[in-house]
């Protein structure tokens, strides 16, 4: 008998250590404050989308008492009212889905609807280049100016990060092409710029999620703006690997203080969170004070498709303030010193003598400007600003040395050779450039949308 009762006590033992790691589930509990209405929205959702239930249940704004309600409300004119929806309400098989719960709703859930409770944020955003992104691709960009790609192309891919441009089709529904989408800088029906969920994924709405690199580096990856490869070789990224498990995500919103909550930041830590005097900005426009991702690096107030309403040393200084919690001044002083000649070498070395042999070829007529794609030179000078170019800056900028140097500096040397050897070949002979014809994967819609092009 000894023996099964030791056994018993062993079994019972590691049924409470187990129990131990994991987290206690969470019980929604009934709030007696709760709207009947409110109360149909839950119950139904726990049965038809419980994946969904469980992230807003284990959410703050459940903790709160903030339902559906708050944020899916729509007034029964509204554009985007789901129309099906209102089909739940004469439902047999439910008991929520009754005449009597009935409330109109829309899936779209803007930064507008968000600052009922959350001005400041949303206030700070709607400064951003992330919110106004949109405006400035459909200022500049050639890809959507001269229809260069498909629709299917942009909706698959730029709206994807960038946001797209919601409308409603003839139905009265959300059109397919442009929903769903959670890009940074969505252009809302209700006229607001935005969507709050790219970072804070719904309905966890957490801000552990926002402050780690994976949140940003969904977007901010590739050929063309690798700051999350660059994060992830610098020794910041580094030490995140090591320690990040260590580290309190979860620190009170405006909280989350350097050396106390973590020990290297991440990119929300430099970009945005609150650090000693520099104040928590949901405008990840602030801190910056070079425009790395332009074809000539200028600073952000010269930036002409949206100056920046900044003053660059002002910002500069605030990022400093950042670095300063865990570097000394000279530390962080003589980085910039890099980063600013980096800068310098990329604009005089290499962009600036490119551009004006490409210039020349298309004064002469060599070149053709009708489509800035179809033509070697083009491609050429393309990838050098906005890929190897790119690269070379942003990697000085934030302490990579494998982007600055081998996918930096030493691809522009290469794309700088081959460039101006066909280019004087061409200025030589004084044919013009093979065009290639036809341009694959054309018509995307040249009509700029409706918007605020200020
Ligand atoms: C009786 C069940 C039921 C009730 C009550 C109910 N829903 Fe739904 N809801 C559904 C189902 C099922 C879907 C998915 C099918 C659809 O979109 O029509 C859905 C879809 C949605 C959508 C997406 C709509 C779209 O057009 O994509 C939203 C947003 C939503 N519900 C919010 C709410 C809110 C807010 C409430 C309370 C005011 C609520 N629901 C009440 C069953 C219900
Ligand atoms: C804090 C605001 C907020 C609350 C509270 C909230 N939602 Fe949402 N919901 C959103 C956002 C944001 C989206 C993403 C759509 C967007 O970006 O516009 C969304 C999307 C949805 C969708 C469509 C997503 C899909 O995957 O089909 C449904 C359905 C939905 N919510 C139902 C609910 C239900 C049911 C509740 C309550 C249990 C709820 N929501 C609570 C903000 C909220
Ligand atoms: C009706 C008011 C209300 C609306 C609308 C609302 N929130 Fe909140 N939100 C709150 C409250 C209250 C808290 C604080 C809860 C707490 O501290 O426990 C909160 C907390 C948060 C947090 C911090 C969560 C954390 O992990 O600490 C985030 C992020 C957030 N909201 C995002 C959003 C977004 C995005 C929207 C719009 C899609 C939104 N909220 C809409 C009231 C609201
Ligand atoms: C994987 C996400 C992603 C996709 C897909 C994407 N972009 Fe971008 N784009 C970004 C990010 C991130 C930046 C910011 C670059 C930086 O600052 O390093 C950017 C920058 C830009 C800029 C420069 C804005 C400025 O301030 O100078 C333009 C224009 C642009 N993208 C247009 C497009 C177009 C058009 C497409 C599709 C043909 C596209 N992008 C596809 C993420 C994306
Ligand atoms: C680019 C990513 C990103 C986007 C987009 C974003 N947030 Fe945040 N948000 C964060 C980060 C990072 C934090 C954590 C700041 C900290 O460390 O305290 C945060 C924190 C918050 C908090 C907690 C209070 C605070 O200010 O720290 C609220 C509320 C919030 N966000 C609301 C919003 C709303 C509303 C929107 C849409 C207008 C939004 N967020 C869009 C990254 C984002
Ligand atoms: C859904 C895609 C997406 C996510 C997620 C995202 N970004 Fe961005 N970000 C963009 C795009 C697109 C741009 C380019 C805006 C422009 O210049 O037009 C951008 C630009 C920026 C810029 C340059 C701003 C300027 O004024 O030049 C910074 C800094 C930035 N993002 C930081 C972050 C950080 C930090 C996070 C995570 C907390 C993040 N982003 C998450 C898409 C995203
Ligand atoms: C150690 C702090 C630090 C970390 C961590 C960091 N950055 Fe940066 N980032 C900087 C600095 C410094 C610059 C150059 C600022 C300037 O213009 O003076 C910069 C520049 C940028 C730019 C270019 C903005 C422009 O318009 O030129 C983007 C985009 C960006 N960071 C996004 C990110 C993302 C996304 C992450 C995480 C994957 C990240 N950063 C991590 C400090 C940081
Ligand atoms: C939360 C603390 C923290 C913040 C904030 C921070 N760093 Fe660091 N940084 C570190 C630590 C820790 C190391 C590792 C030092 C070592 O090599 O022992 C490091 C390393 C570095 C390195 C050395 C890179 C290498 O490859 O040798 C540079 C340069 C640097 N940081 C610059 C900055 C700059 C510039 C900022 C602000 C834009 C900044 N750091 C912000 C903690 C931080």
């Amino acid at each position: 008998m000894m023996l099964a009762v030791s056994a018993l006590a062993v079994a019972s033992a590691a049924v409470a250590a187990t129990a131990e790691n994991i987290p206690k589930k969470k019980e929604f509990r009934i709030e007696r404050g709760m709207s009947k209405q409110a109360m149909a929205c839950i119950q139904c959702h726990k049965q038809e989308s419980p994946g969904l239930f469980a992230d807003w249940a284990a959410s703050r704004h459940a903790a709160a008492n903030i339902t559906c309600i708050d944020c899916h409300q729509a007034d029964p004119h509204d554009k985007d009212v789901s129309k099906k929806h209102f089909k739940q309400y004469e439902r047999s098989d439910n008991k929520w889905g009754v005449s009597e719960y009935k409330i109109p709703v829309a899936a779209v859930v803007t930064p507008k609807d968000c600052s009922r409770c959350h001005p400041d944020e949303v206030k700070q955003y709607s400064r951003s280049k992330h919110a106004k992104t949109n405006i400035i691709v459909w200022k500049i960009d050639f890809w959507m100016q001269k229809g260069l790609n498909t629709d299917t192309e942009r909706a698959t891919g730029c709206y994807a990060c960038h946001g797209s441009v919601l409308s409603v089709d003839e139905n009265g529904e959300l059109d397919k092409q442009t929903w769903p989408n959670v890009g940074v800088g969505r252009v809302n029906l209700d006229g607001s710029l935005g969507s709050c969920s790219s970072c804070h994924t719904r309905h966890r709405f957490s801000v552990m999620e926002a402050r780690k690199p994976e949140a940003c580096g969904q977007c901010h990856l590739g050929p063309d703006h690798p700051q999350i490869e660059i994060y992830n070789e610098s020794k910041h990224g580094a030490i995140y690997d090591a320690f990040g498990d260590e580290y309190n995500w979860n620190a009170a919103p405006g909280t989350w203080t350097p050396g106390v909550d973590y020990r290297g930041p991440t990119c929300a830590s430099c970009h945005m969170s609150g650090s000693g005097t520099v104040m928590t900005s949901h405008d990840v426009t602030e801190r910056l004070s070079w425009e790395t991702q332009a074809p000539l690096t200028v600073r952000p107030e010269n930036f002409k498709p949206l100056p920046a309403q900044t003053n660059w040393k002002t910002e500069r200084d605030k990022m400093k303030e950042v670095c300063k919690q865990c570097h000394g001044q000279t530390w962080v002083d003589d980085h910039y010193v890099k980063l600013d000649a980096a800068v310098e070498t990329y604009n005089e070395t290499y962009y600036k003598p490119v551009k004006a042999k490409l210039d020349e070829m298309y004064e002469k007529g060599l070149l053709d400007k009708s489509n800035p794609f179809d033509q070697v030179p083009e491609i050429e000078y393309y990838f050098l600003w906005h890929h190897e170019g790119r690269r070379a800056r942003m990697g000085a900028a934030m302490m990579a040395p494998d982007y600055a140097w081998w996918h930096g500096f030493f691809e522009c040397k290469h794309r700088f050779m081959v460039f101006m050897k066909e280019a004087d070949e061409i200025l030589a002979s004084g044919k013009p450039a093979h065009k290639y014809e036809p341009f694959p994967g054309t018509g995307g819609d040249t009509k700029r949308p409706n918007m605020p092009m200020n």
